[in-house]
């Protein structure tokens, strides 16, 4: 039989970074080897009790069992728009504004299906999210890379984007609170980033992910900045405000021509989210009550720790201001960060992730998460 071969798409694509971290560990374990994950985002913390409960009783019902509503369900949809508006002053018009996603990554990575030809840039920050660049690739676009560096407070430099990308690019993934650096933008920022975009014709995808992951001022969302909804959807997740990564669940909301765009590809991809998890996560909205402010406790308190034993390690330049993440310079006498997340992995039995893993300006870091106990923290010896 002729051997099937993987398509030259798909050929081009690295490993998924955290499907490489994962494939180590999975070693570790067969050795029966114990190790402090600090790898991946994924908080240890219970979901609210309430939305496993209405998940249980909304599955029982055979209505539910059915295929769901492409465009999310009205009550879900409901709900977003009723938190957005508490919690950005923002009015979203549900019918056309919000479209619920089978987590945020589902929705950032299917975006540039609907809008991007081959060839055409997508700017994707670096150090970023792993998932952007997947979606440029997907649609065979040009990468850019933005630099996110240390000396502008990992914000990037828009006026450095070369005129030939700014012509040809048609998205621009922004994410802040930031993974993997942990740093907020200023509003300043945002409306800098909308007037750039609107100016070149660019779709702003802004990721904001970790919006409710903060420690002192409250992050922004880019549609409280006006003329934002002409060019920007922003995609919201469940997974780290409500600690519900299984779930599967988040949505995007923004400008109604792009969510149409990106509801056309759903439609013809998924069929729907499990009405039952809709239900659920419609309850994490209406009952939220204090979870978020406990969360943002209890991860304050291990980067507190944590941050404790970044000093006795001798790593003094490391940065921790929002998110669950600590992004920091790897000590002198490492040749690059693979090599110190090696040497933690081997000597220290500890998983964190390669500052590079996150593009090619994040050589030189190591990123921390903090989603063990506070306890086990404490115990972390770098
Ligand atoms: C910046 C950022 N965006 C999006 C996601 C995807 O989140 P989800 O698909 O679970 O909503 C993650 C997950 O780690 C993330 O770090």
């Amino acid at each position: 039989m002729r051997k099937i071969k993987i398509s030259n798409r798909l050929k081009n694509f690295p490993p998924y970074l955290f499907a490489e971290i994962d494939r180590k560990k999975f070693q570790l374990k067969e050795k029966g080897v114990k190790f402090v994950d600090l790898s991946i985002g994924d908080p240890d913390i219970l979901a609210p009790q309430a939305v496993v409960d209405a998940l249980y009783s909304s599955a029982r019902i055979k209505a539910n069992q059915k295929y769901a509503l492409d465009q999310g369900s009205p009550s879900l949809r409901q709900s977003i728009k009723g938190w957005f508006a508490g919690r950005f002053g923002v009015c979203l018009d549900q019918n056309k504004e919000i479209v619920p996603l089978i987590g945020s990554k589902e929705g950032l990575v299917h975006l540039p299906l609907a809008f991007v030809n081959r060839g055409e840039y997508v700017i994707c920050p670096s150090p970023g999210y792993p998932g952007y660049r997947s979606a440029a690739r997907f649609v065979e676009a040009k990468i850019h890379e933005l630099p996110l560096l240390e000396k502008n407070n990992f914000l990037p430099d828009l006026a450095k984007i070369p005129l030939t990308v700014r012509n040809k690019a048609k998205l621009i993934y922004v994410n802040y609170p930031n993974n993997p650096t942990s740093v907020l933008a200023p509003k300043a920022f945002l409306k800098t980033l909308v007037d750039f975009c609107s100016k070149y014709g660019i779709i702003l995808a802004y990721d904001n992910a970790y919006s409710e992951m903060y420690f002192d001022s409250k992050p922004k969302s880019i549609l409280e900045i006006s003329a934002a909804k002409e060019i920007a959807v922003e995609f919201h997740s469940f997974s780290k405000t409500f600690c519900m990564t299984g779930f599967r669940i988040g949505w995007a909301a923004g400008n109604q021509d792009l969510l149409a765009g990106l509801l056309k590809v759903k439609t013809n991809i998924d069929s729907g989210i499990f009405t039952a998890i809709q239900d659920s996560a419609k309850i994490a909205l209406d009952t939220q009550g204090k979870y978020a402010d406990d969360l943002r406790k209890a991860f304050k308190e291990r980067r507190d720790v944590f941050v404790k034993n970044l000093d006795k390690a001798g790593i003094k330049k490391y940065y921790a201001q929002a998110t669950f993440y600590v992004w920091a310079k790897i000590p002198a006498g490492f040749e690059s960060s693979l090599d110190y997340c090696d040497y933690l992995l081997t000597k220290k039995n500890i998983v964190a992730t390669p500052g590079v893993g996150f593009g090619s300006f994040g050589r030189g870091f190591v990123r921390f998460a903090l989603t063990v106990d506070k306890n086990i923290l404490e115990k972390v010896r770098l």
